[in-house]
């Protein structure tokens, strides 16, 4: 009894709070405010195109993102880059041709390459595919406040290495305060100042971090927007639909309502 009073009273505090409660399995993960989060948040164009550039020029030597096409790249939505842009982009990557065999330059109708490297996972999904917060006890209350927390997750795995390493079976791991089990396989991918941005914008490890889970996190749901747009006008349809109702109710019942029970 007494404890569950005492669970009630911890997640309660954690909602009004927001507070983390360490996420029970896996490891320390970090909250971070992303334009993206709570009713009306909306993709940042200029992180999205941030994000590109780091996936583009240290996450695409391992990782593929083979479920995304190119041509999502000019989505008004997204990254909104302009459509030449984009497919100066495509041109970048060679493939080989479904129908004649042969290889020939990407084009926007292609999707993303797939993994470079045989021990990493596909990126497309990932930033839906994980959840960051659990807590407190695994009730998932911090994730009304926080939301699931899956670019949070790849934020923190990015800067969460301790800098220790160890081999075991022929492998290299490295140690990682986020991802569970405490040692990773991926060798951190990311240094200070490794890319350049054109906008000038900060690139230390922790802004990269969050700018490649940023466009993760649009590869994974490239539709955020529209569903929040829907949602939004969907809601505000019921408010005008109920106010209708519930005006016609009063005015049919009026007649009986109003007249004095003899
Ligand atoms: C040198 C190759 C390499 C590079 C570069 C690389 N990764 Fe990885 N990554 C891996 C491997 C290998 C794994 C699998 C790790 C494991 O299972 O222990 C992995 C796993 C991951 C995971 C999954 C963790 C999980 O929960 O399963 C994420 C997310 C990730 N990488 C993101 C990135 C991002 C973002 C970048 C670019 C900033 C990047 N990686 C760059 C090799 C790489």
């Amino acid at each position: 009894m007494f404890r569950k009073i005492a669970i009630s009273a911890v997640s309660a505090l954690s909602l009004m709070t927001g507070v983390a409660f360490a996420a029970e399995g896996g490891g320390h993960i970090e909250d971070v405010p992303f334009s993206f989060e709570g009713p009306f948040g909306t993709y940042d164009a200029h992180q999205l195109q941030r994000g590109l550039q780091v996936y583009t020029e240290v996450c695409a030597a391992c990782h593929g993102l083979k479920f995304v096409p190119i041509r999502a790249l000019s989505d008004e939505d997204g990254v909104q880059l302009p459509a030449d842009q984009v497919r100066a982009y495509a041109k970048g990557f060679t493939v080989t041709d479904k129908d004649t065999g042969e290889d020939r330059d990407g084009l926007p109708t292609d999707h993303f390459p797939a993994n470079n490297d045989a021990g990493a996972p596909d990126l497309s999904l990932m930033a839906k595919a994980r959840a960051g917060f659990h807590g407190p006890y695994g009730l998932g209350f911090n994730q009304l406040t926080k939301g699931m927390g899956g670019p949070e997750y790849i934020v923190s795995i990015l800067h969460g290495y301790t800098g220790e390493e160890k081999e075991e079976a022929g492998s290299t791991f490295y140690a990682n305060h986020t991802f569970p089990g405490g040692w990773i396989k991926m060798p951190p991918p990311l240094a200070d100042g490794q890319v350049e941005y054109a906008d000038g914008a900060p690139n230390d490890i922790k802004h990269m971090a969050e700018d490649v889970s940023a466009f993760l996190m649009w590869a994974a749901e490239p539709k955020l927007n529209a569903r929040k747009d829907v949602g939004f006008k969907a809601v505000l349809f019921l408010i005008v639909l109920s106010s209708l109702l519930y005006l016609t109710n009063k005015r049919l019942w009026s007649g009986i309502k109003g007249k004095k029970a003899h």
